[in-house]
């Protein structure tokens, strides 16, 4: 069993390893829009909002500083436990995005997926959802993940039932299944390991958002609200990114002869 059903796009390389300005996958989980709003004194709605402002600044900044994916967290499956006034602006924030973006993503290059699961959405925000990744299927100079009704664990369990109804209808063999195939069969399918994932919002947790992907990811945690975030908070979290020494599990070769 080769891949999954949505393991587009492909092409990319599958491991984690890049340098700025090559194809560096940076992910983000934008946090803080409720306690900006609440600072505020603003309904918590508004604070989304104003999210999605700071996500088409952030996704014209990455493209500037060198990155090529952009993975972030705009619903996970937790959040629907929230009042239902908040969950149905939540909902409503993927139309307020594409409605006044689309065109632009479409024609600057940008190839839109959507991670996570459809079943639970509305007909209409899954058709808002399959458009956004039809009319920008052809591109490949970005490449915008946008994780919505998304959980790292749902997803790792769906990868897993998928295989195993794979093998259970012998189109598939247990010792078919590494980590690479395992990978292909995520929502995340196709695409190269996040290099960086990064919370705003003065928060030091990952929140379910990319486990399995995110296995050799380096972490940078700011201290600025996501509705605040911008183009200089991005630059400086990858100027940290890039101080960082990523061993993947090896030892640095002048280390062990120095030991010797
Ligand atoms: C977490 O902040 C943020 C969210 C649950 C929503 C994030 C969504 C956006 C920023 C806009 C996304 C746009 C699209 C296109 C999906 P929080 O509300 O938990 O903040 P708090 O911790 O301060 O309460």
């Amino acid at each position: 069993m080769a891949g999954g059903k949505r393991g587009e796009p492909k092409g990319a390389a599958p491991s984690g390893e890049a340098g700025a300005g090559q194809s560096l996958h940076v992910a983000i989980v934008m946090d803080g829009n409720g306690r900006w709003a609440k600072r505020r004194g603003l309904p918590r709605t508004l604070g989304h909002r104003a999210g999605v402002e700071s996500l088409k600044r952030t996704v014209s900044a990455a493209s500037e500083l060198g990155v090529r994916w952009l993975t972030v967290f705009g619903f996970s499956t937790e959040n629907w436990s929230r009042p239902a006034a908040e969950v149905a602006e939540l909902m409503a924030l993927p139309k307020r995005y594409f409605e006044t973006d689309l065109a632009r993503l479409e024609r600057e290059g940008v190839r839109v997926r959507v991670l996570g699961r459809r079943e639970g959405l509305s007909a209409d925000l899954v058709q808002i959802i399959e458009e956004a990744e039809r009319r920008t299927a052809h591109n490949d100079r970005f490449f915008l993940q946008v994780a919505f009704n998304y959980g790292g664990q749902a997803d790792i369990v769906d990868a897993a039932r998928r295989f195993a109804e794979a093998v259970a209808e012998g189109r598939a063999r247990p010792e078919e299944l590494t980590e690479g195939a395992f990978a292909g069969l995520l929502s995340t399918g196709g695409a190269p390991a996040p290099d960086l994932v990064i919370r705003p919002s003065g928060e030091r947790r990952l929140s379910n958002f990319l486990l399995w992907e995110s296995a050799y990811a380096e972490f940078v945690f700011q201290d600025v609200l996501w509705p605040d975030y911008g183009a200089e908070h991005l630059k400086a979290a990858i100027e940290e990114f890039q101080t960082r020494e990523r061993r993947y599990g090896g030892a640095v070769a002048d280390d062990v002869l120095a030991a010797g």
